[in-house]
């Protein structure tokens, strides 16, 4: 196997993209050595500039439930196009899928589309600070919710920039955010302690998959709902990991918690670009023409994307057992991964919810917030990645992602991934 990227790529790449890259986890920079450049995808598999195969868990950092091209989403899309790519009017396809969506998720009573995740949050955050006539916004470290101003205080996922709390931030937009510790109530109650009159908004990653994997500790959500209707604030689930991830009702159907507003992406598209925002109808009603909050947007519904979006709602309403495959796959990864840090005496733990799976290099239990995230051991994580890649395993060159299984891959996928696992490990002697 070829194990190194063209270096003439790299260097056009460095010469013509910002930082070689659009997003700065591709860079590498989380792991360091020469960024992967990928030429295509196929199933389970991502294929290098030089044709090399790997197993790929980066799956698009979450849009790919169905791996890359799955028939059902990359067939008949002439037939798609044909019917209009983008057009300026509402149109019948989008109203039937917000009502698809309400159905699933009862809370978003009303809803917008948008093109992407950071749209959406950004949106309803504009949206709660309209209904509420206030401003103040309590977030969590390693939540990541796109990179609108306010949403990179102390993100996780490929935000993390050690300045990435200034640079082009205005300090007005800082001052309005506040920054709690996941799973913290205390934390939560300690910031808020006297600006309560100005909260309008908590918005929070129901589960988290933007500081490795992290579910909410019992009476954590709850903790949130009961304090956001005290204070006369508004709960926003960020769903744009979760929804469809966790099943056609999402995080908040696993949590019990029915928040104020959501925000939903990545998968919904099928790999195509289409998100959304929503929530209770008199929220939702603060939104031009009814209201006088604006949010917009040319591509904003188009009919391609809307078109998929029903594609992957009718995948996964025909498929149900898509989710069992995937749990049960997650759980062999995961096993495997436990059976040999077992063998090799090491204190990892590793996390599998259906198709999520992560461990981190730092003893002790999962990760519970963004301060045990950061407690991983970066150095060892950049050596296990490189060999990893050496073996035909794509990881995510950063810590703060997880593994994502989809239904593209197989057992023999998965055993493939366990052994280059013990050989890596060996190879970077952990
Ligand atoms: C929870 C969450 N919210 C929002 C976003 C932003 O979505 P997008 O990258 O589509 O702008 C992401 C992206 O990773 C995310 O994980």
């Amino acid at each position: 196997m070829q194990l190194h990227t063209q270096p003439d790529l790299v260097q056009r790449a460095n010469a013509v993209l910002a930082g070689g890259c659009d997003s700065p986890v591709r860079s590498g920079w989380g792991v360091g050595g020469a960024p992967f450049i990928q030429s295509r995808g196929d199933g389970a598999y991502a294929y290098d500039d030089r044709g090399e195969r790997y197993v790929d868990y980066i799956m698009a950092y979450g849009p790919l439930l169905f791996g890359h091209n799955h028939p059902a989403l990359t067939t008949g899309l002439d037939e798609l196009a044909r019917q209009s790519v983008v057009h300026g009017c509402t149109h019948p396809e989008e109203i039937r899928l917000a009502e698809r969506i309400r159905a699933y998720l009862p809370s978003m009573e009303r809803m917008r589309f948008v093109s992407t995740g950071t749209e959406a949050v950004m949106s309803a955050i504009r949206v709660a600070r309209a209904y509420t006539k206030r401003t103040l916004v309590l977030k969590f470290a390693g939540n990541y919710h796109g990179h609108s101003d306010f949403a990179l205080l102390n993100a996780g996922a490929s935000a993390h920039t050690p300045d990435a709390q200034r640079s082009g931030i205005p300090g007005g937009v800082m001052r309005d955010v506040i920054v709690a510790r996941y799973n913290d109530l205390a934390s939560v109650d300690a910031l808020l302690a006297g600006r309560e009159g100005e909260l309008a908004a908590v918005i929070v990653e129901p589960i988290v998959g933007n500081m490795g994997y992290v579910t909410p500790a019992q009476g954590f959500l709850e903790g949130l709902r009961e304090r956001t209707q005290r204070y006369g604030a508004l709960l926003i689930f960020d769903e744009v990991i979760t929804w469809l991830r966790f099943g056609l009702r999402g995080a908040q159907a696993r949590v019990g918690i029915t928040p104020d507003m959501t925000t939903i992406g990545k998968i919904m598209g099928g790999g195509f670009p289409i998100a959304a925002f929503g929530g209770r109808e008199d929220v939702l009603a603060m939104l031009a023409p009814l209201g006088s909050t604006f949010t917009g947007g040319t591509h904003a519904g188009n009919p391609f994307c809307v078109g998929m979006a029903h594609r992957v709602l009718d995948l996964l309403e025909t498929h149900p057992e898509y989710y069992v495959y995937m749990d049960a796959l997650g759980k062999r990864l995961a096993d495997g991964i436990r059976a040999i840090f077992a063998r090799r005496e090491l204190p990892y733990s590793v996390v599998q919810h259906e198709s999520i799976v992560d461990f981190k290099f730092r003893p002790g239990p999962p990760n519970r917030n963004y301060d045990d995230a950061l407690a991983a051991d970066k150095a060892r994580y950049g050596a296990y990645y490189h060999e990893m890649r050496k073996r035909g395993i794509l990881l995510p060159p950063s810590q703060n992602e997880v593994m994502f299984v989809s239904t593209a891959h197989s057992n023999a996928d998965i055993d493939e991934t366990i052994s280059a696992i013990d050989e890596s490990l060996e190879a970077i002697a952990v």
